[in-house]
């Protein structure tokens, strides 16, 4: 594959001369984190990437109308770059980086929080850079390159933050800075970690790194075009989630986190993960797009409590509950305006304050939150509500299986309809997928943005369709659907691939060897200080044998009407710093995949709920219950004990999505699925009905016995 790019402006041609493998596996690769900065490190010198300067004979440059254009987002950026009523200071920038997140870090945040968004039309995890004097790159994920070129026009370069012969952001911006220039960007969108990389990796390169919060801002909010103008923020008041869902009051929740806050010496600890903000104090709002959290940022201290929260938020019964009234004893909860965070933490009374720092999804506080604080007072580590979250109570266990039955019927009814019906695209399924998930009661929105990818399409793990990707669906090739939903007991997230033809041998054998991998997962038995990466290649094994590897990892925690991605645990070898280990009461996810470039893609995967086995052993207990494809099963691949484990899951969906599917009079789904689940028989019991004795090598006796009657078959003819 050649891929050649002309950065159009300057005279920098850019020729990537890439290998096509399909999915890369660099260890370097950073894909369980968010974070698209790279530190610059040695790798050997495959050079791929050749990077040719030419000042002299420039070729004649490509025409690209929207990087000279002066009145879009990119060019009014330059323009309010040299400008001081927007820089707010007597200089000007060279360069400015666009960070893609809220001032939570949030991976997903909402439509009018999208800043890179606004500026490039990247919709994705990415940070933009801008140079004042023409020039403008995007870093994202490896798995997003292919749709960001295909969604950027020609006046953004996009290169791949995973890929170490790629230039990062400070080689991209020095090479084409004097020395002693100034770069501009918003410290409340980014990680501490990642500023002081950024800001260390400048200086070195003899440039400075400037916080400047508001001119993107500024820029959006006078947007001219009414395409292009800044989204409301969500009027939607937060409301109280019911003890019956969340297991323990607020008050035990805050008393939990002050003994925790004892432990690690803190005297207070600033909340800014909006899924903490809304598990501690047990409300749920809309603010962002995928997960019913509150934008809010909360101080909790030994003897008080303030949230800070933008104007109208809170509904009178989450007032009350929080105790906002005649705030004049120790006990109620104190109010301030969103903004005030970063004024008053500078003055915080306390003398040794708790800083989130990030953990595997979790990006921790903002640059902008920790660099507020006095030095002195700072003690930066994972939050303690990482953990309390994670471990969910016998309510939430409850909520979080109620959920995944709504989900079932939801499932079972939308693949039933699919495969009734023929001439249905991507992007058409997507939209019937989160429809049929609306038919259920308690049903919220999406956990995720469904994706639906068919044929080549699914062979790409990070793909999403768009327009112009967009696939229609046709009877020969595997069909993947991921997807979540968010209800009022918990969260869930689901991945079946289905197949409307006849499966080719090839799919089936990837079918069957991710299956495997599930089963694996699903059967293990593990001592309880084993950390949870480690599980990883026993999950693996199955396709390890195949040779195949996927590029994401098998799983995470999950959160109970939260967000479906949260820390601490990880499932993922290439990864070696989260040793976190599992307990009971975790739940995560388990999604194999197996993904043939150019071809097909098969991937599945399931909520399993962490359960405690005898003798200090954990185990695990299938949450979701939706049964798997039989004709993409190749019986004679599986072993006895995997056929085993697949008739007890089938079994489980019978007795307990059965009834509730008659309940909601869905009898042809109920027929669908019993059909999906039809037990497949054991071969030793095959093994007796024929004769066989219980030799462990019957089966393979009986294989080699086929083999040479075909032999002797294709000998006599
Ligand atoms: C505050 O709460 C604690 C524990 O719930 C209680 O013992 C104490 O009396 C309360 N103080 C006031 C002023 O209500
Ligand atoms: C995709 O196509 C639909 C219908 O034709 C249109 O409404 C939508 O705006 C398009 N989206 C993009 C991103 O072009
Ligand atoms: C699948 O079928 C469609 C429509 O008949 C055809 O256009 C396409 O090339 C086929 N794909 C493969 C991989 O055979
Ligand atoms: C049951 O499944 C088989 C194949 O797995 C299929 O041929 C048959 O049509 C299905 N029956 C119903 C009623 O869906």
């Amino acid at each position: 594959m050649n891929i050649e790019l002309s950065l159009c402006g300057i005279t920098v041609r850019v020729v990537l001369i890439a290998v096509c493998r399909g999915v890369r596996l660099t260890p370097q690769s950073q894909q369980t984190t968010t974070s698209t900065f790279r530190p610059a490190m040695s790798t050997p010198p495959v050079l791929l990437t050749i990077l040719q300067e030419q000042p002299t004979q420039p070729p004649a440059p490509p025409v690209c109308a929207d990087a000279t254009d002066v009145t879009n987002p990119l060019g009014r950026l330059r323009s309010a770059m040299k400008n001081s009523i927007y820089t707010q200071m007597n200089t000007f920038f060279d360069a400015f980086l666009i960070f893609y997140s809220d001032e939570h870090l949030s991976e997903e945040p909402l439509p009018s929080e999208r800043r890179l968004q606004y500026i490039s039309g990247w919709d994705g995890v990415g940070t933009g850079a801008v140079l004042a004097d023409g020039g403008a790159a995007v870093w994202v994920p490896a798995g997003d390159v292919r749709r960001a070129r295909s969604m950027l026009t020609c006046a953004w370069l996009v290169i791949d933050a995973d890929d170490p012969r790629q230039p990062n952001i400070i080689e991209w911006i020095s090479e084409r800075l004097a020395r002693s220039g100034r770069v501009g960007a918003d410290a409340r969108l980014t990680s501490v970690n990642e500023w002081q990389y950024l800001s260390k990796e400048l200086q070195h390169a003899g440039l400075q790194l400037v916080h400047t919060p508001t001119l993107v801002d500024q820029l959006w909010n006078e947007e001219p075009d009414p395409e292009l103008r800044r989204p409301d923020f969500p009027k939607t008041v937060a409301k109280n989630y019911g003890l019956e869902f969340a297991g323990a009051t607020w008050r035990e929740k805050l008393n939990a986190l002050r003994h925790e806050l004892r432990n690690s010496e803190a005297d207070a600890i600033i909340v800014t993960a909006l899924d903490e903000v809304a598990w501690l104090f047990n409300v749920r709002g809309r603010d962002l797009p995928y997960a019913r959290l509150l934008k809010a940022f909360v101080v909790v201290s030994q003897r008080e409590v303030r949230i800070y929260v933008p104007p109208g938020k809170l509904s009178v019964h989450v007032r009350d509950a929080l105790a906002v009234f005649n705030c004049n004893h120790e006990n109620c909860t104190r109010i301030s305006d969103y903004a005030n965070i970063y004024s008053e933490i500078r003055r915080i009374p306390e003398s040794k304050v708790l800083i989130p720092s990030a953990g595997t999804f979790q990006r921790g506080a903002s640059a902008a939150i920790a660099q507020s604080v006095p030095p002195a007072k700072r003690v930066q580590v994972l939050s303690p509500i990482v953990y309390l979250k994670a471990q969910k109570n016998e309510a939430e266990v409850k909520g979080m299986k109620k959920a995944h039955l709504r989900d079932a019927v939801a499932m079972c009814t939308l693949l039933s309809y699919l495969e009734s019906k023929s001439a249905q695209s991507e992007m058409t399924v997507e939209r019937t997928t989160d429809l049929t998930r609306g038919s259920q009661a308690g049903y919220i929105g999406p956990s995720m943005q469904t994706r639906v990818a068919y044929g080549p399409n699914a062979a790409e793990p990070d793909y999403r369709a768009t327009n112009s990707s967009n696939r229609k669906i046709f009877k020969n090739g595997t069909l993947v659907i991921q997807s979540g939903g968010q209800y009022d007991e918990g969260t869930t997230i689901v991945t079946r691939t289905v197949h409307y033809g006849t499966p080719s041998r090839d799919e089936r054998k990837a079918y069957t060897t991710v299956l495997r991998s599930l089963a694996a997962m699903a059967m293990l038995r593990i001592p309880f200080l084993l950390p949870a990466a480690h599980i990883d290649p026993v999950a693996r094994a199955p396709l390890w044998e195949a040779k195949q590897d996927y590029p994401h990892p098998t799983g995470h925690g999950v959160g109970a009407a939260l967000a479906r991605k949260e820390d601490p645990v990880v499932i993922d070898y290439r990864q070696d710093t989260n040793l976190h280990p599992l307990k009971e009461g975790y739940f995560i996810n388990a999604e194999p995949g197996w993904y043939e470039p150019g071809k097909y893609g098969v991937r599945l995967g399931n909520i399993l709920e962490v359960v405690s086995r005898s003798n200090g052993y954990l185990g695990f207990h299938e949450a979701t219950l939706l049964p798997f494809e039989p004709k993409l099963i190749d019986k004679s691949m599986l072993t006895e004990y995997e056929i085993k484990w697949l008739n007890g899951y089938n079994d489980r969906i019978r007795k307990e999505v059965g009834p509730e599917l008659k309940q909601q009079e869905l009898t042809d789904v109920y027929y669908w699925m019993m059909n999906k689940t039809v037990p497949l028989e054991l071969p030793s019991k095959a093994k007796k009905m024929t004769g066989n004795s219980a030799d462990p090598r019957g089966h393979m006796t009986g294989v080699l016995l086929a083999v040479a009657v075909t032999v002797m078959h294709v000998l006599s003819n």
